[in-house]
């Protein structure tokens, strides 16, 4: 097969996203040729974070729409699914976990029943894998990650530092003990009483704010592993926020959004710099929603500018950070030619990476 397409459905958490992606042969990246996101995060802001079962039922209402949309479909408000043509598409892929359970069931039996009924082969694919693939989409110019490379993923539920030698030969040498880097994002945006999701809010905040203002502490900076932990730094910005008079006045939490943010960031690098010294690698990816802040893209080209002049760092553009569509086909098109039956894929909330983890 010279060029491969594949559509992809993600429902892993608030966005019902779909996409069609394409892959030739030769290259060694996919292009996108639809990707559409239906956001929930709106709906959800007023709880200050996902509420599981409303995200389920939006997912049931938007699922068909956003797929039609994907493969070039138009759906007339109340109308019924026009007749899709799935003749040129070779594979189905969907996201199988880490997840909300009752948001990943909607898109894996979706691409269950469409691969059931179109005879097209389904690809089960952690969504962890898709925030790494992300770095595999055609940005521009024909750069491709060289390997071996190093992955940090970033996002609401976790924090990886990944070792890869090759396609899908994943090796996780370092995760959160605690929060995510996202989760605490979110956590400390509450605390500050701004919206959700909170990475952006803080993000926003933080450029009017003193990134020294408070010593906040980088947790494990000192011990031997590429482990982070973030839930002390949540805690101290607590009783920071204890001490401040109340109201909190907005150069108070312009100051704390910054230091905070400045922490997180240097407690990702810390431990980024030292799996340099350990392992040499050719590229590093950086992936996931908290890939989207842009305090941490510029403090990790700068470190890695310094530090390697000639390596290659990849950063997906913000809307490929988060969730979407593509980047689970983007997984897809690179790994394993191993299709599951329509009639045998679960989704699982909790997913390893590495199988069997
Ligand atoms: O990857 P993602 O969209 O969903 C998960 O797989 O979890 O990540 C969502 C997380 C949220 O915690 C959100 O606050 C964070 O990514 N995020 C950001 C930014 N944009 C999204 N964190 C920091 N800065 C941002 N600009
Ligand atoms: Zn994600």
């Amino acid at each position: 097969m010279s060029s491969m397409r594949i559509l992809a459905i993600e429902t892993s958490c608030d966005e019902t996203a779909a996409a069609v992606i394409r892959k030739e042969s030769s290259h060694g990246y996919v292009v996108i040729e639809s990707s559409i996101v239906a956001s929930q995060a709106s709906l959800h802001a007023k709880y200050g974070g996902v509420y599981p079962e409303v995200a389920s039922r939006e997912h049931v209402r938007h699922i068909l729409p956003v797929i039609a949309e994907a493969l070039g479909l138009k759906m007339p408000p109340g109308g019924r699914l026009p007749k899709a043509d799935f003749s040129s598409i070779d594979r189905i892929a969907v996201t199988i976990g880490p997840g909300l359970i009752g948001s990943l069931l909607v898109g894996v039996q979706s691409a269950a029943t469409i691969s059931l009924t179109t005879g097209i082969p389904l690809f089960a694919i952690n969504h962890l894998a898709g925030h790494v693939y992300a770095s595999f989409i055609q940005q521009g110019e024909e750069k491709v990650p060289k390997f071996p490379l190093l992955a940090m993923i970033v996002s609401g539920g976790h924090t990886l530092l990944v070792l890869m030698k090759g396609h899908y030969d994943f090796q996780v040498i370092g995760e959160t003990l605690d929060d995510a880097a996202g989760e605490a994002f979110d956590k400390v945006a509450r605390l500050l009483e701004l919206g959700y999701p909170g990475g952006p809010e803080i993000s926003r905040m933080a450029v009017k704010g003193n990134r020294h203002a408070f010593q906040f502490p980088i947790a494990l900076a000192h011990d031997s592993t590429y482990n982070f932990s973030f839930s002390g730094l949540k805690t101290a910005v607590l009783r920071q926020i204890q001490k401040e008079s109340k109201p909190l006045h907005d150069t108070t939490k312009a100051d704390v959004a910054a230091s905070f943010e400045r922490v997180v960031v240097e407690s990702l690098l810390v431990k980024l710099n030292r799996a340099l010294d350990d392992y040499p690698v050719r590229s590093v990816i950086l992936g996931g929603g908290v890939a989207a802040n842009s305090y941490l893209r510029q403090r990790m080209s700068t470190l890695l500018a310094h530090r390697i002049p000639e390596f290659h760092l990849f950063v997906p553009p913000i809307e490929l950070c988060t969730d979407n569509g593509a980047v689970i086909g983007a997984a897809a098109a690179f790994c394993p030619d191993k299709p599951t039956k329509p009639g045998q894929i679960q989704a699982y909330s909790r997913l390893g990476l590495v199988s069997g983890s």
